[in-house]
């Protein structure tokens, strides 16, 4: 069995959107994947206490309890290793990695940012797009490299800006974008990885 390990910070709702599709989908029979386990850098995540209800193991790997960006790293490979992971997915995971971790997990580690990338990389993505007068918004799924919010893009939504729109509006339309694209992209880079196997063991 392929294990998805989550990494997250707050409520989870993405990381909900992925456990949700994973049971509705089958992904254990279809794709012999399933989310092993969900891993916070914050004690008091909210999204915490839904993967527990779910039976998913869960973790707590502390930053403001290790030194150096390098020590919180090391803590949290250590925790991720546990489930040797397929695949790894950030989902509101708000803590910068440190090349060492993201070279750990290449090609196998994705990333949900709340903005068109490339356009918005970093924080405040929606009152940013609003500053700009954009007309459309939206969210990318992309594989992370060592440089923040930059990597192979995997799949993209787009919504409309309308005219009374605030940060919080915005991030909402958006947020029902990420619950789809996310599960879906994920589903398709471990139908890929299957098929990649099955190629290998028959050449
Ligand atoms: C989501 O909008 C996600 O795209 C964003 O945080 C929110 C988390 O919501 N991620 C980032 O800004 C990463 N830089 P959730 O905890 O309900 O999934």
């Amino acid at each position: 069995m392929k294990n998805i390990v989550i990494l997250i910070s707050g409520t989870g709702s993405n990381m909900a959107a992925i456990v949700q599709a994973a049971r509705q989908q089958k992904w254990s029979e279809r794709l012999g994947a399933r989310v092993a386990a969900v891993i916070s850098n914050r004690p008091d995540a909210k999204g915490l206490l839904f993967a527990r209800e779910q039976g998913i193991a869960t973790a707590v790997v502390d930053h403001t309890a290790h030194a150096s960006r390098e020590a919180f790293d090391a803590a949290l490979a250590q925790a991720v290793d546990a489930h040797r992971p397929a695949l790894v997915a950030l989902a509101g995971f708000m803590r910068v990695l440190t090349p060492g971790f993201v070279a750990r997990y290449a090609g196998r580690l994705l990333n949900i940012h709340p903005s068109l990338l490339p356009a918005f990389a970093g924080l405040h993505t929606h009152q940013r797009a609003l500053d700009e007068g954009c007309k459309v918004a939206g969210a990318t799924v992309h594989q992370v490299t060592a440089q923040l919010d930059h990597g192979q893009i995997l799949a993209q939504a787009a919504v409309p800006v309308l005219p009374d729109d605030t940060a919080e509006t915005l991030a909402a339309r958006v947020l029902t974008q990420e619950h789809l694209i996310y599960p879906q992209a994920i589903a398709r880079l471990l139908a890929a990885q299957q098929e990649a196997a099955v190629r290998d063991r028959t050449q």
